[in-house]
């Protein structure tokens, strides 16, 4: 069968701060671990993210920390790749918007939008913090609601009676930012005309039933609605020039954040390219061949921008692919001890930081337990003392303790050389039948971006394989039946060399662990040979822990 080609990215963190667990749960690492899968399977991808430099998160991240925008984004952009790193999450770029050549392609971008009739600038009343010397995004403008009067309401959205909010209409209007009040003043746009998409964004998003619920309900509400054209410009002076240098109403002005981001996934791609030797033109294989699938992971507040402004960007481009996939994962609540369940808050001090956790802690427990509770259709929620449990019942006592007490069984008794299979057992037939179910069932999972679920086979088999340990008993058929135990522990090592390949993308430092006590080449590790026998009497690796027992928080 021919290869399967991906183009694999996941939302681009705005770099001005670090990452936390719910960063990682919603988008980072389903798409690590869909990648890895791909890979093992002998599928050709490219794993692309980076940080999203531009616009007024990093611009006011600047202004608080006393730094220019460009100082702020490249300190957190070299944090989070880090992080990524720590967690095992390996991207083959990690770009960010302000490095070249990101300004030339959204520039192009732009100017064949316009070309193509998709652009249209129109002048617009909008709010301007005299203090700040900005204008204002509806959210950093709050007053009292002119729906319910409730006191703070934020200029996009009342968080009392969740209606959208006209920021204009806003009571005693203040700026966010400084508290100053802000007035209305006009300014000149450019418009996508997202409205000439709607009928084809209907098509192409019904062709797609295979999507998670909560992406299809989402959009498909928003294009029964109807969608408004959208300013993709602003009066910034963070940000890619729009490049129209003859028109007056262009200067000073700035491509919008969530118009730049998304081509970011485009191109960090002729980035990646042209640091492997290949011409800038190369993305096109990844992006305009239709035998290519393109899947962009993201959280459920990016959905509106990648199932719908995206892929009607994309349209207006006219010779770009569409995302075959958009996996969203909901978000991650917390339960700090003592507490109530709540939203992740970096100013309530409620966040798990990437690099605090890694100080104290491996990744794979992390991996794990993320995957374990990946909000896939619902809100879930992270708690530590959960994570301890999991770590240590799950991963310790069943993965671990698996393949600890074969490999070093075998090390004692069968001078560490995987030992022949004799006769088999019908329990030992049934076991290697049972485990040869695994790579196609936890598979079948991950084709469908079910990663919990994929997760669960892997633990299912592991618990089944300790099943069999305690049942066929080596440590008594060593004494009366040598052969009969080789056989045992012959199916167990192999039980585990598929056990090991199907957890690795979930769970690589583990999975590296597995081959080299199983010693197996990198190709002999892979999903296609998951079900191979290994072969008899070659000398196994040291015996390794795989995970250790942690111990579980105190009351303080
Ligand atoms: O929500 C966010 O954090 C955005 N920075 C995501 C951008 S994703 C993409 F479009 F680049
Ligand atoms: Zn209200």
């Amino acid at each position: 069968m021919a290869k399967r080609k991906f183009t694999v990215t996941a939302a681009l963190p705005y770099s001005n701060g670090r990452l936390h667990v719910g960063h990682i749960a919603g988008c980072y690492l389903p798409a690590d671990t869909f990648v890895r899968y791909l890979r093992s399977l002998g599928e050709e991808a490219a794993f692309i993210c980076g940080s999203d430099d531009y616009g007024v998160p990093v611009a006011l991240t600047a202004r608080k920390e006393g730094k220019s925008p460009q100082e702020v984004s490249d300190h957190y952009r070299k944090i989070q790749k880090n992080d990524f790193e720590g967690l095992g999450i390996e991207f083959d770029i990690y770009s960010g918007t302000s490095q070249p050549p990101h300004d030339d392609i959204s520039q192009q971008f732009f100017l064949k939008a316009l070309e193509n009739g998709y652009l249209e600038k129109r002048s617009q009343k909008q709010l301007y913090d005299p203090e700040a010397g900005m204008f204002l995004p509806d959210r950093y403008v709050e007053g009292v609601c002119h729906h319910c009067n409730a006191p703070d309401a934020r200029g996009d959205q009342c968080e009392s009676c969740g209606k959208p909010i006209d920021p204009e209409l806003l009571n005693n209007p203040r700026s966010t930012i400084t508290g100053a009040r802000p007035r209305v003043k006009d300014t000149v746009h450019w418009f996508f005309l997202l409205s000439k998409f709607e009928d084809r964004l209907k098509e192409w998003l019904e062709s797609h039933e295979e999507w998670r619920p909560m992406v299809r309900n989402f959009t498909g509400g928003l294009l029964e609605s109807g969608l408004p054209d959208r300013a993709i410009t602003r009066d910034l002076d963070w940000g890619i020039p729009v490049p129209l240098e003859d028109d007056p109403d262009a200067q000073g002005k700035v491509l919008y954040v969530w118009f730049d981001a998304p081509i970011g996934y485009v191109s960090f791609t002729a980035q990646w390219c042209r640091q492997n030797g290949k011409n800038l033109e190369a993305y096109e294989n990844w992006w305009k061949d239709p035998e290519c699938e393109i899947v962009h992971f993201i959280g459920e507040d990016n959905v509106v921008f990648h199932a719908l402004m995206w892929p009607a960007m994309l349209m207006a481009q006219e010779d770009f692919q569409l995302p075959s996939q958009v996996p969203a994962n909901c978000f991650l609540n917390i339960r700090p001890q003592g507490e109530d369940e709540q939203k992740i808050s970096k100013s309530r001090g409620t966040a798990v930081w990437i690099n605090e956790y890694l100080r104290s802690y491996d990744a794979d427990p992390l991996r794990y337990y993320l995957t374990m509770i990946a909000p896939e259709d619902q809100r879930t929620t992270f708690k530590f003392e959960d994570f301890i449990a999991r770590n240590n019942d799950e991963l310790v006592a069943c993965l671990g303790n698996l393949v600890h007490r074969t490999v070093t069984f075998v090390h004692k008794y069968c001078d560490g050389k995987i030992p022949p299979r004799g006769e088999l057992s019908g329990e030992d037939r049934l076991q290697l039948e049972g485990i040869g179910e695994l790579p196609g069932l936890a598979g079948e999972e991950l084709e469908g971006y079910r990663f919990k679920n994929g997760l669960n086979r892997v633990m299912a088999a592991a618990r089944e394989a300790n099943r069999y340990f305690d049942r066929r008993k080596p440590w008594l058929l060593r004494k009366d039946n040598m052969p009969e135990c080789r056989s045992v522990l012959n199916v167990l090592l192999n039980t585990i060399k598929t056990i090991g390949i199907t957890a690795e993308p979930f769970l690589p430092f583990a999975g590296a662990k597995i081959r080299s006590m199983l010693a197996c080449g990198t190709e002999e590790f892979r999903w296609k040979s998951a079900s191979e026998p290994l072969p008899e009497n070659r000398p196994l690796g040291k015996p390794e822990i795989l995970f250790e027992k942690l111990e579980p928080p105190g009351d303080d």
